[in-house]
């Protein structure tokens, strides 16, 4: 604990999750290709455990003051969540958030498990209004892909005061930008696919509490549930977190100026990105959070077809979806028909990696001419 609270991100990234010092012994954890175990351990078999879930584990929890547990995608460890709540639980969830979120409470709403309210997570009137009666409240800011801002210190009390249960994915900030389980949320999910393993090679997600007994309900979900990453998969993410905050300083700050950019491009009719001033997110995020994240959207004054035409003609930006990785990606995300319809259809979503900067610029301006 003490590590956790005197280190500063970037040297907990490089030093946690590492073996005992010793005379000859490994700095980095060795990979553990083990199905089970000698009996008499804390472990026993490899659905149970593993050292490099461990040392990864140990990472993530310093990174956001819990305990975390890790999983075979980001969307498993999610489904954790929701598997723990009784049959009718009412949860209060983001009516625009990752689209596989919003479908897997849809299809659980469908089969009676849970019943949903959805809200716009950036009215905060209304989410209050929707507490009363909720089991748990889903959070997920800021919001994939309009880069919403729920006011999470807000949200977070009047939950728990209410006595709903809250979680809240924190794969677009990041613990560097807020930590939700020191504002009092219960749970915080990750698509550690993203920025914790940073470099588009891995599918994995992740867990962290404060709450004890919660974890073991969770520990027990995946034990049983078997949603379990490889140990080769978790050795190769902590591998990724260890420059996950030179990684997303960068990334943030190139975010930063290409929204700056294309705001007074011609053929952009609307950035979205809380870091600008003139974003209607701007002052909540600035009231809260120590950055603006590293992914922007931004719709065009045309349509849907050009849209993916300019995806499609850049060069440097990889035409892809998914967001995180070291390598900048866009796509237009109602190229998906699981996206929210409220989603603008020339809707591109440009996640920023840590290429030059102006390199980024010369690719989109040929990307918007060429199309
Ligand atoms: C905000 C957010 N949460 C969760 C997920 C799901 O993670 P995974 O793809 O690792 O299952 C994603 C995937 O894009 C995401 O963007």
């Amino acid at each position: 604990m003490s590590e956790k609270n005197v280190l500063r991100p970037e040297t907990l990234a490089i030093s946690t999750g590492r073996p005992s010092k010793g005379p000859d012994g490994p700095v980095n954890t060795p990979i553990s290709l083990n199905s089970t175990f000698h009996a008499g351990g804390d472990v026993g078999y490899g659905r149970y455990g593993n050292e490099n879930w461990t040392a990864l584990e140990n990472a993530i929890g310093a990174f956001e003051s819990g305990a975390s547990l890790i999983f075979s995608s980001g969307m498993a460890a999610i489904s954790a969540v929701f598997s723990i709540l009784p049959v009718g639980a009412v949860v209060t969830a983001s009516h625009q958030g990752y689209s596989g979120v919003m479908t897997l409470l849809n299809n659980l709403h469908a089969s009676g498990k849970i019943d949903v309210r959805f809200v716009d997570v950036s009215d905060t009137e209304a989410v209050l209004a929707a507490l009363p009666g909720t089991a748990l409240l889903w959070l997920e800011s800021p919001t994939n892909p309009t880069l919403a801002i729920a006011d999470l210190p807000r949200l977070i009390s009047a939950a728990k005061a209410e006595g709903c249960g809250v979680a809240v994915d924190n794969t677009f900030a990041t613990p560097l930008l807020q930590q939700p389980l020191v504002m009092g949320a219960d749970i915080v999910a990750h698509s550690v696919t993203k920025y914790f393993a940073g470099h588009s090679d891995v599918v994995m997600g992740s867990l962290s509490t404060r709450d004890p007994a919660l974890f073991t309900r969770l520990e027990d979900v995946r034990k049983i549930g078997g949603a379990i990453p490889g140990p080769f998969e978790a050795w190769l993410a902590l591998r990724g977190l260890r420059t996950f905050p030179l990684r997303f300083e960068r990334a943030c700050a190139n975010a930063m100026e290409i929204a700056t950019r294309l705001s007074s491009h011609p053929k952009v009719a609307e950035v979205h990105y809380p870091g600008l001033p003139e974003d209607s997110q701007h002052a909540r995020a600035a009231s809260f959070m120590k950055g603006f994240g590293a992914v922007l959207s931004f719709t065009l004054h045309s349509d849907g077809e050009h849209a993916d035409r300019v995806c499609e003609s850049s060069s440097v930006i990889t035409y892809a979806t998914s967001l995180g990785g070291i390598e900048s990606l866009w796509e237009r995300r109602r190229r998906w028909a699981g996206e929210s319809k409220s989603v603008p259809e020339s809707l591109i979503r440009l996640s920023l990696g840590c290429e030059n900067i102006e390199d980024l610029w010369e690719d989109i301006l040929r990307s918007l001419e060429k199309a």
